[in-house]
């Protein structure tokens, strides 16, 4: 099976290329291919005629993308929109990765592939827009939902344990206690996604790590694996204001056959501080 993985410089890209790596695959960076130019798209699905595209380039900066809906919908909705086109014409199936984000998070149990969607942000438009898309375009896809993603790599990889480790010479810091979400390490959802290209079960998948956590709490088990001794203190959303409103409840489970589960979010936690190390 030959694989074309776009935005490939990303976490999930660099997850994937190892993941994949028995396969044949084509990592195409931003460099390399641009999702958001139509011509290059065609040339290169064309040019590869992979047996599957997986796109994992975004618009990931959900507060920047509050200021810049416009370019977030260029990236989120027509990139993804692109590669549906293109993949269509030659009855290529295409995974275009979502989010957690098109929920509203008002919810109080986990959020399944038949429940509502409800964006409070420009990114979860954006994203959902993109999902829309491949749907009406191209029958063969694969939309597969996650959350809280993070990995090790790329080396200059943004994300919230990255982020947290850097605060770590700090004697306090605080976190936001009251968003209840699932982290997804970065190669746990590659391996999800292997194992759902295997099948031809086209449709809205959700993938992201089992069980469910806050912010506050992954920093308190990100501290303690890492033997870090600054001080976790709890606050609330409203203390710690964001151009981007996020879900307070967007734990995600499946409802969908082949019922494929993640690994314990905690289990993603330490493998990534083994990487770390
Ligand atoms: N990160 C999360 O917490 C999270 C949560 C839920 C869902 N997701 C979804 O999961 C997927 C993978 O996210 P990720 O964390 O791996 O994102 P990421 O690390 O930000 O990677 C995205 C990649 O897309 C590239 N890119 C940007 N503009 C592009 C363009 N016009 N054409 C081609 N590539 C372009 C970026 O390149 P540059 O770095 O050069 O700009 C980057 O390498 C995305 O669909 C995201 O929406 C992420």
């Amino acid at each position: 099976m030959k694989v074309l993985v776009t935005g490939a410089g990303g976490q999930l890209g660099c997850a994937l290329q190892t993941t994949l790596s028995n396969r044949e695959v084509v990592a195409l960076t931003r460099a390399e291919l641009d999702i958001t130019d139509i011509n290059e798209v065609r040339a290169a699905v064309t040019a590869h005629r992979p047996n599957i595209v997986i796109n994992c380039a975004a618009y990931a900066n959900v507060d920047a993308a509050e200021s810049d809906e416009a370019g977030a919908f260029a990236l989120n909705a027509g990139g993804a929109r692109n590669l549906a086109e293109a993949t269509d014409t030659l009855n290529i199936p295409l995974v275009q990765v979502s989010t957690d984000y098109v929920f509203d998070g008002l919810g109080d149990r986990p959020y399944h592939e038949n429940d509502l969607t409800n964006p409070l942000s420009a990114y979860g438009r954006s994203k959902l827009a993109g999902e829309q898309a491949v749907a009406a375009i191209n029958p063969r896809h694969f939309i597969t939902r996650t959350s809280w993603l993070y990995h090790h790599q790329p080396a200059n990889a943004k994300n919230f344990p990255k982020a947290m480790l850097a605060q770590s010479h700090r004697d306090i810091v605080r976190v936001v206690n009251d968003q209840l979400g699932s982290p997804t390490y970065a190669p746990h959802l590659a391996a999800a996604i292997a194992r759902l290209i295997e099948t031809d079960a086209y449709g809205v998948y959700h993938l992201a790590g089992g069980g469910q956590t806050t912010w506050f709490e992954l920093t308190w088990r990100l501290y303690q694996l890492f033997k870090i001794q600054t001080a976790v203190e709890s606050c609330t959303t409203a203390e710690f204001p964001r151009p981007a409103k996020r879900p307070a409840y967007s734990v995600l489970t499946t409802i969908k056959e082949p019922k494929i589960l993640l690994p314990d979010w905690e289990a993603g936690l330490v493998e990534f501080a083994r990487a770390v190390r």
